[in-house]
C-alpha cells in the first residue's frame, strides 16, 4: 500500500498508550485528592506578583528571559550551585520530556521501577528506547530496589524519590553509595522531595559530587502551584548542561511562571509551614487509616497508598467516593489494584473522607 504521512512512526505510536492523567472536574464542589496537588493556596508573595502583573501587563508584551532568569539564579543561590548548573522547564514533565529527547533513542535503554510514575515509561518509548521495569525489592510493602536498577543494564535510570505511588523515600547515603560507582546516567525525580521528614532529602545537596545524576523537581506539590507549571532540572555535568539548552524551545517558561515561582521559592516560612502541616495531617490520617484495619504503606510524600480491608474492594470505594463527591486515585495494574491512592488534603477534607469512607466501610 502506498506510505501515507500519517504512518510516520506509527511502528512507536502503536505500542503505547498515553499517560492517563487523574480526573480534573469542572466544577470546585469536590473533595479532590486524587492527583497529589497542594490542598494549601500559594504563597502570598504569588499573589503579589500576580498583582503588580496586572498593573503592569505590558510587561507580557515581551518574550521572557530564555534561561528562566531570575528563577534560575534564585535556585542556584538557594542551593549553593551555579545557575548553569539549572535549566528551568514548563513543569517537571517538560524536564523529563527533554531528558528523554535529549539522552535516549532506538539504540538505547532505560529502566525505573515497576511501580512508579508512568509518564516514564510512556516518554522513554514514545522515542523507540527499549523500557525496562525493575523489580521490586519486596511486593508485600512495593519497596524499590535501587540496586535492581543498577544491575538493569540501562543506560539510563529514573528513580523518583520519594517513588510516585507508594511514598517510599530511599536516604541518601544508601543512594550516593551505589550513584558513585554506577556507570549510569541516573534520572532523580523529587517531584514529592519536600515533604520527607528525613533532612536533607535532596540531592541537589551533594550534587556536585556527581556527574552522572540530573535531579528534577516541581512546584506543582509543595509550592501549591500545579497551575503554573514550573518545574526544573539541574546537574553539573557541562555536556549535561549544554545537551538541555540545544534540546529545548526557545522561550519554554513564560514570564508569569518565572516571576510567581521566584517569590514562592524565596518565601521559605510560607512553604515551611505548608509542607508541616501537610506532615502532621499525613501522620494523622496513617493512623486514623490503620485504626480502621487498612494496610498504609509508609509514606514522606504528599499522599498514602491504602488497601482497604479484604472483604471491601478499592475500586468499588472510589466509586462509592465519587458518588459523594470525592475523588481519590485507583490504578489498574495487577500490582496496584487492591490499593487506592489518596493526597493528603486539608484537615477537614480528610474528616470528610474519613467520615464517607466509615460509612461505605459499614454499610
Ligand atoms: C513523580 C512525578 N514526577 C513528575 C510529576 C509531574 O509534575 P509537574 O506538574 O511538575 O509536571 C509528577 C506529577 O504528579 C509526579 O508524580
Amino acid at each position: 500500500m502506498e506510505k501515507k504521512y500519517t504512518d510516520f512512526r506509527n511502528n512507536i505510536y502503536q505500542k503505547i498508550s498515553g499517560y492517563v492523567p487523574g480526573e480534573q472536574p469542572e466544577s470546585n464542589d469536590w473533595i479532590k485528592i486524587n492527583t497529589n496537588e497542594n490542598p494549601y493556596p500559594p504563597s502570598p508573595s504569588v499573589v503579589r506578583v500576580l498583582q503588580e502583573l496586572a498593573k503592569n501587563p505590558s510587561l507580557l508584551r515581551k518574550y521572557p528571559n530564555p534561561n528562566g532568569e531570575p528563577l534560575r539564579s534564585s535556585l542556584a543561590n538557594m542551593y549553593n550551585l551555579k545557575p548553569e548548573n539549572f535549566i528551568v522547564t514548563n513543569g517537571s514533565d517538560e524536564a523529563l520530556s527533554l531528558i528523554v529527547r535529549i539522552f535516549l533513542d532506538q539504540t538505547r535503554t532505560a529502566a525505573a521501577p515497576e511501580i512508579t510514575y508512568s509518564l516514564y515509561q510512556t516518554l522513554v518509548m514514545s522515542v523507540g528506547a527499549k523500557y525496562i521495569h525493575a523489580p521490586m525489592k519486596n511486593y508485600t510493602i512495593l519497596n524499590v530496589s535501587p540496586e535492581a536498577l543498577e544491575e538493569s543494564g540501562a543506560d539510563v535510570v529514573f528513580l523518583s524519590n520519594p517513588n510516585a505511588q507508594t511514598g517510599e523515600f530511599i536516604p541518601l547515603n544508601i543512594l550516593e553509595k551505589l550513584i558513585s560507582k554506577s556507570k549510569k546516567l541516573w534520572v532523580i525525580d523529587e517531584a514529592y522531595n519536600d515533604f520527607v521528614d528525613i533532612k536533607p532529602s535532596s540531592f541537589l545537596h551533594i550534587l556536585k559530587e556527581h556527574e552522572n545524576v540530573i535531579v528534577v523537581r516541581t512546584f506543582s506539590k509543595s509550592h501549591s502551584m500545579a497551575g503554573m507549571r514550573i518545574g526544573y532540572a539541574a546537574s553539573v555535568n557541562p555536556v549535561i548542561m549544554q545537551g538541555f539548552l540545544t534540546g529545548k524551545d526557545s522561550y519554554n517558561e513564560d514570564v508569569v511562571s518565572i516571576l510567581t515561582g521566584k517569590a514562592s521559592l524565596e518565601d521559605g516560612e510560607y512553604l515551611h509551614k505548608v509542607i508541616q502541616s501537610v506532615q502532621l495531617e499525613r501522620t494523622r490520617m496513617m493512623t486514623e487509616f490503620l485504626d480502621r484495619n487498612f494496610l498504609v504503606l509508609p509514606s514522606e510524600a504528599n499522599f498514602l497508598l491504602i488497601q482497604p480491608p479484604e472483604s471491601k474492594k478499592a475500586h468499588d470505594i472510589l466509586l462509592k467516593l465519587k458518588e459523594q463527591k470525592i475523588l481519590v486515585r485507583h490504578f489498574n495494574s495487577p500490582l496496584l489494584a487492591k490499593y487506592l491512592r489518596i493526597s493528603i488534603g486539608t484537615k477537614e477534607e480528610n474528616n470528610e473522607l474519613l467520615k464517607a469512607i466509615d460509612f461505605i466501610v459499614s454499610s
